[in-house]
């Protein structure tokens, strides 16, 4: 039987947050030290310069995405670990699929429509075509499976189109790639707990990994708990549910069962919440901060990733020139 192939990317949008972490960071982790897959994992700064921010902010980032995923267990010697853009293949194979995907079909995605809304002044093309490079990434390593947050369903459905579409008019090439959903998949705003954890909800509504235990306890402190309507506040089983991730299974059923018989204190909740993440994450703090200490290191791993992926992505594009008939 076949090797399965795990693909998977995030965005070098800076510090990671809890909800990165349970949605997509924790499942990366378990997959490749379980060793029954060939993984990738990449940094995608190609898929960035769709957003706003700066060029000073992206550098920056993308080495701070690279500590920390490092920090969290991504290991460079177990999978290929690097940045989009060091193996320029990406680009050149997302045109060929440019070519072969229906207008209409992008228009479908959800992300991009509610990205169109978040930067309203800055509705480029890249941010339109976006899921075809995400496509690309995927299939250039002949990606099986891919695990990401549950948002991202509908681009990897989309690769799987792609993939199909290519085949059909060409050769029978790529493989079906399938999403691999966390047993998580969804962390909610700390201060909006109706809508997904998002850096760009603002600073008070994440926990980044990298947050000393004072700001992730004051965070929790102002994290709301009110119901609206309803009786199940989204707040409280957000709260209850992290508790269950990050703490012991007694801990996350005691709350529970108070929270049923009306006995529940959010202060207390919140504190031993606090202390759960705060202790979860040591590791991770400490390892992170004595990374970004030698940036030459973190470069230096990642262009080794970058040669280790460049081998399989030059071989992909060389077989699809042929198919194509360019070559
Ligand atoms: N679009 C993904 C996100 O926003 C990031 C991404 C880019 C990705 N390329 C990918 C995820 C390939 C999985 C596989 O989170």
């Amino acid at each position: 039987m076949k090797k399965k192939i795990i693909y998977s990317g995030i965005q070098p949008t800076g510090n990671l947050h809890i909800g990165n972490y349970l949605g997509a960071v924790k499942n990366w982790v378990t997959l490749q030290n379980s060793g029954e897959y060939e993984c990738y994992f990449c940094i995608v700064d190609y898929h960035s310069l769709a957003g706003n921010i700066s060029a000073k902010d992206r550098h920056d980032q993308i080495i701070r995405t690279a500590a920390e995923l490092i920090a969290a267990g991504i290991d460079p010697e177990k999978s290929v670990f690097y940045v989009q853009s060091h193996v320029p293949e990406h680009t050149e194979l997302a045109w060929v699929f440019n070519t072969v995907t229906p207008i209409a079909e992008l228009e479908r995605m959800t992300q991009f429509k509610d990205k169109s809304e978040h930067q309203a002044k800055n509705i480029n093309a890249g941010l339109f075509t976006y899921p075809i490079l995400q496509a690309a990434d995927i299939l250039l390593y002949h990606g099986t499976h891919v695990p990401v947050g549950i948002d991202q369903v509908q681009h990897v459905e989309l690769t799987r189109d792609v993939s199909r579409w290519f085949n059909k008019r060409y050769d029978k090439y790529f493989p079906e790639t399938k999403a691999l959903l966390t047993e998580i998949p969804k962390v909610m705003s700390l201060l909006e707990p109706m809508k997904k954890m998002s850096k760009s909800l603002g600073e008070g509504h994440v926990i980044e990994l990298a947050d000393e235990p004072e700001v992730v306890s004051k965070k929790l402190k102002k994290a709301v708990t009110a119901t609206e309507g309803g009786d199940k506040a989204p707040g409280v089983e957000n709260l209850l549910t992290l508790l269950e991730q990050f703490g012991s299974k007694e801990a996350s059923s005691k709350f529970k069962e108070a929270e049923k018989d009306g006995s529940i204190r959010y202060g207390d909740l919140k504190s031993a919440l606090a202390n759960e993440i705060s202790n979860y994450f040591a590791d991770f703090r400490t390892k992170r901060n004595e990374l970004l200490e030698d940036h030459d290191k973190i470069a230096e791993i990642l262009m080794e990733g970058a040669k280790k992926a460049s081998e399989v992505a030059g071989s992909t594009m060389n077989d699809v020139r042929k198919m194509v008939g360019i070559r």
